[in-house]
C-alpha cells in the first residue's frame, strides 16, 4: 500500500507502492482507440483552415505575391501577408531572455531562411487554403545563400546551449599533450538533423474578445503563454492552452514557433477560429533543428593508458539572426578523468532557421565524437576500450572537481558488458565473420546526461470520501509522464492509484515546468510530492491535535500516511481513515501546494548526471558496405526508477535515436539555394523496426540522496548518448575502417 512517512528521514527511502511499479500507460487505451485528441483533432464551430506559404529561397526579400489569384480561388477567405497581418504588441525580433527566439511572423518582407513563412491563406476548407497558398506564386529578390560550415566568419559565442560558457578548461592541455606518450588528433562531423516528431506543429486558435483559447502541442505551456501574451499584448491568464498529448516533441515544441503564432494571427484577422497544421516539408525551417558540427578532438595518454589531456573543440552553425549554439563539447566535462581538459565552441552565421534543443542537445553529437575518439585512443594504446575507459574513470566531475551526487557507471559497464559478452571481443578489428560471411564488429560507448530540474508547481486535494485530486499542467509527449506522475501523486497522498484523479494538460492548471532536458519527471514529480505532503501535513494536524482521534498527540513526525489512513509511527495499531478525520473536522476538502526546483546548495556541491554504457554489435557487408545493427545492450543508472516499464521504453527509444544518429539521419542542404533537399520522411531516414532487431536496456540500481528528495534523475535523452559512438566503434571493429563523418553510410564506408 502507498505510504508517505512524515519524518526527517531521507526521502529516498520513502518508496511507496505506486512508485516503482511497472504500470502500463494510463492513457494507452485513449491513444490506441483514437479517443485521445491531439491539437489538430479539434474543430470548434465556425473554424476555418489556414495554409502556410513558405519561401523557396534562403535569403532575400519577397517582392511580389499574386494575392488576387489566391483570393479569387473559391473558398478562400483571406490572404495574410505583411501588408495586412495584424501588428503585434512586441517586436518578434526582440529577445528579452535567452529562451525567447526571434520569430518570422509576417512583420516584413524579408526572407532569412528557406521554408520561412511568407504568407498564410485562410479558407473554408483545407484544400482551398492549400490551393490558395500555391497560387501566390512568389517572386523574390534573392541574395546568395550562406550555407555550410566553411567560408564564413567564425565567432566565439557568448554562451552555448542553455547558457553555459563557450569555453571552459582546467589544467594545461598543451603541456598534457606534450608530455603524452601517445597522441591523437581527429575530426568528426555530424550533419544537420531535424526533430521530425510524428505530429507536426499544429494549432487551433479561437479568440473571444481578448481571450484566446488554443489547442497546440507544447513542451512548456507557461513559456508559451508568456510568449503569446507578450506578442499580442494581453495577460498571460487570458491565454488558455490545451496540450494534453504531444505526438513527440524532441525539443522542437519547447518554445512556441512562428507558425503557431501565425495561426493565432490568422484567427484574429478573419474573426473565426482557425486551424493551421504544418506540412511535413514545412517543418524543415521554422521549428528548429540540430545544427551540423565539426568537432576536433585532441587526446594525449601516458604509457598506462591514462589521459594526460583532452581537448574538444566544436565548430558549428547558427542562424543569421538569432543565437542557439549546439553545446557539443560540454560532454567532455563530465565523463573522463584528465589532468587537463579544454572545451571550446565557435560558430558561423548561415541562412538557416534557428537551431534549437534536440534529443540530448550537445551530448548527442558531442558524445558521438568523444566516444569515437576514446575508442581510437584505446586502440592506439593497445587497450581494450572498456579497460581504457576504466583506467580513465572519473571519481569526481573532472572539470569542476565536484563529487558526483551518485554515479553507478562502473555497475553499468559491468552489467552491460556481462550481458553483451564483451569479454570475448578480439582486440584487433576485422576478426569476426558470421556464417553468411558478413563482417562482425563490437563497439561500446559511455552514455551520460546531466540531471536537471526546472521549476514546476502542483496542487493536491484530498476529498471527504477519501479520494484525491492531483493537478498540474504537465506534458505527455509520449514518454509516459501521465503515468509516472500519477504514480508519484498516489504515493504523495498515501492513496492507491485508483483513488486519485490526475488532471493535467492545460495551462489553467499549475505550471508544471518544461518537459525538456530530461527534467520533467524530477521537476513535476517533486512538485506533486510537495503538494501531497502539504495535504498530509494539514490532515495530520487535524488528527493529532484532536483529543477524539486515536492519533492525538502523535505529532507530525510520528505519522505515516498509507492506503487512505494515517497511522501512528510508533504504534501502527492506532490509525484513522482520511474520511473519518475530515468528517469529524467538518471539512470537505484539504488542499495543498508544492513546488519542484533544484536545490542550489546541492547543485553547487555536487555534479549531477545520469550514466550508462552501451554495447553494440554490427554486421557489415564486406562488398557493399551495408551496415546492420544486430544487437544493442544499454545499461543505465538514473536514480529512482518511477516506472521501470516506461523508463525502459525511454532508454530503448533513446538508443534507437542513437542508431538513427549513427546510420540514418542527415539533412542535405542544396548549396545553391540553401534549401533542405530531403525535407520528407522518405528521404530523411529514421530507423524502422527492421533496423533494430535486438535491443535491450538494463536498469542499473542507483540511489541518489542529493538530486532531489525522490532521487529522480532524467531518463528521456540519455539513451541517444553513447549509442552513436558505440555503433561507430563497432563499424570500425568490423571493418578496420574509421568513418568520422556521421551518419555512417555505405558510400563513406567504401571511400571514407
Ligand atoms: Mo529536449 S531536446 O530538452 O525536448
Amino acid at each position: 500500500m502507498p505510504e508517505i512517512a512524515l519524518t526527517q528521514a531521507p526521502a529516498h527511502v520513502r518508496m511507496g507502492s505506486s512508485i516503482g511499479q511497472p504500470l502500463t500507460r494510463r492513457e494507452g487505451v485513449l491513444k490506441t482507440t483514437g479517443a485521445a485528441r491531439y491539437a489538430a483533432d479539434h474543430h470548434p464551430p465556425g473554424m476555418a483552415y489556414a495554409a502556410l506559404a513558405v519561401s523557396s529561397i534562403a535569403r532575400g526579400r519577397v517582392v511580389a505575391l499574386d494575392v488576387a489569384a489566391a483570393k479569387d480561388h473559391p473558398g478562400v477567405i483571406a490572404v495574410m501577408t505583411p501588408a495586412n497581418a495584424p501588428k503585434l504588441a512586441l517586436d518578434p525580433d526582440a529577445k528579452l531572455h535567452p529562451f525567447m527566439f526571434r520569430l518570422d511572423v509576417l512583420q516584413n518582407d524579408k526572407v532569412r531562411y528557406a521554408n520561412q513563412p511568407i504568407a498564410v491563406v485562410v479558407a473554408d476548407t483545407l484544400e482551398a487554403a492549400t490551393e490558395g497558398a500555391a497560387l501566390l506564386a512568389p517572386r523574390y529578390e534573392t541574395e546568395p545563400a550562406r550555407v555550410g560550415l566553411d567560408g564564413h566568419e567564425r565567432f566565439a559565442p557568448q554562451a552555448v546551449g542553455a547558457g553555459r560558457p563557450a569555453e571552459e578548461s582546467h589544467g594545461d592541455v598543451e603541456a598534457g599533450l606534450a608530455s603524452a606518450s601517445r597522441r591523437i588528433e581527429t575530426v568528426y562531423e555530424t550533419p544537420g538533423q531535424y526533430h521530425n516528431a510524428m505530429e507536426p506543429h499544429a494549432i487551433v486558435a479561437a479568440w473571444d474578445g481578448d481571450t484566446l483559447t488554443i489547442d497546440t502541442p507544447s513542451q512548456g505551456m507557461a513559456f508559451a503563454q508568456d510568449r503569446i501574451a507578450g506578442l499580442f499584448g494581453i495577460e498571460p491568464t487570458a491565454v488558455h492552452i490545451r496540450s494534453p498529448f504531444l505526438g513527440g516533441g524532441f525539443g522542437s515544441k519547447g518554445l512556441i514557433s512562428g507558425p503557431q503564432i501565425l495561426g493565432i494571427m490568422a484567427a484574429r484577422l478573419v474573426g473565426r477560429p482557425v486551424k493551421l497544421v504544418l506540412q511535413r516539408a514545412q517543418m524543415y525551417g521554422p521549428v528548429g533543428h540540430r545544427a551540423p558540427t565539426r568537432q576536433t578532438m585532441r587526446l594525449g595518454a601516458d604509457d598506462q593508458g591514462r589521459l594526460t589531456a583532452l581537448s574538444h573543440h566544436v565548430h558549428t552553425a547558427t542562424s543569421a539572426f538569432d543565437d542557439f549554439v549546439e553545446p557539443a563539447a560540454t560532454v567532455s566535462h563530465a565523463l573522463y578523468a584528465s589532468p587537463a581538459i579544454r572545451t571550446s565552441h565557435e560558430a558561423v552565421r548561415i541562412d538557416t532557421g534557428t537551431p534549437l534543443f534536440m534529443r540530448a542537445p550537445g551530448e548527442a553529437p558531442g558524445s558521438a565524437a568523444l566516444e569515437s575518439a576514446i575508442d581510437e585512443m584505446a586502440h592506439a594504446s593497445g587497450m581494450d576500450p572498456l579497460r581504457f575507459r576504466l583506467a580513465n574513470y572519473a571519481d569526481v566531475e573532472p572539470i569542476s572537481g565536484n563529487p558526483f551526487s551518485s554515479k553507478a557507471l562502473r555497475q553499468c559497464y559491468e552489467q552491460g558488458a556481462e550481458r553483451f559478452g564483451w569479454s570475448r571481443r578480439p582486440l584487433a578489428p576485422r576478426q569476426m565473420r558470421d556464417e553468411a560471411g558478413m563482417l562482425v564488429g563490437w563497439g561500446m560507448g559511455t552514455a551520460t546526461f546531466p540531471a536537471i530540474m526546472f521549476e514546476g508547481h502542483a496542487r493536491a486535494v484530498l476529498r471527504r470520501d477519501g479520494t484525491g485530486i492531483v493537478e498540474l499542467g504537465a506534458h505527455d509527449m509520449g514518454q509516459g509522464a501521465w503515468t509516472a506522475l500519477a504514480q508519484i501523486a498516489a504515493d504523495s497522498l498515501g492513496l492507491d492509484l485508483g483513488r486519485i484523479e490526475f488532471r493535467s494538460g492545460t495551462s489553467d492548471l499549475p505550471d508544471a515546468g518544461i518537459a525538456g532536458g530530461s527534467a520533467h519527471t524530477a521537476t513535476a514529480g517533486m512538485a506533486i510530492h510537495g503538494a501531497g505532503a502539504d495535504v498530509i501535513a494539514r490532515l495530520a494536524d487535524l488528527a493529532t491535535g484532536d483529543s477524539r482521534s486515536p492519533l492525538f498527540g502523535a505529532g507530525n513526525a510520528g505519522v505515516i500516511a498509507r492506503g487512505g489512513r494515517l497511522f501512528r509511527r510508533d504504534n501502527e495499531a492506532a490509525s484513522e481513515s482520511y474520511a473519518d478525520i475530515l468528517s469529524r473536522a467538518g471539512r470537505d476538502v484539504i488542499e495543498g501546494h508544492g513546488s519542484g526546483r533544484v536545490d542550489p546548495a546541492a547543485q553547487a556541491a555536487y555534479a549531477m548526471h545520469a550514466h550508462g554504457a552501451v554495447f553494440a554489435e554490427v554486421k557489415v557487408d564486406p562488398d557493399f558496405g551495408q551496415v546492420r545493427v544486430t544487437r544493442l545492450v544499454g545499461a543505465f543508472a538514473a536514480g529512482t526508477i518511477v516506472n521501470p516499464h516506461m523508463v525502459r521504453s525511454q532508454y530503448l527509444g533513446g538508443m534507437i535515436w542513437g542508431v538513427s544518429f549513427a546510420l540514418h539521419e542527415q539533412a542535405v542542404t542544396d548549396r545553391r539555394s540553401g534549401r533542405v533537399m530531403n525535407a520528407n520522411l522518405a528521404d530523411y531516414h529514421v530507423p524502422v523496426n527492421a533496423d533494430v532487431p535486438s535491443i535491450e536496456a538494463i536498469l542499473v540500481e542507483e540511489r541518489d540522496i542529493h538530486v532531489n528528495a525522490l532521487g529522480i534523475k532524467g531518463v528521456g535523452e540519455i539513451g541517444v548518448t553513447g549509442t552513436a559512438g558505440a555503433i561507430a566503434n563497432a563499424v570500425w571493429h568490423a571493418t578496420g575502417v574509421r568513418v568520422r563523418s556521421f551518419p555512417i553510410t555505405l558510400d563513406r564506408l567504401i571511400e571514407p
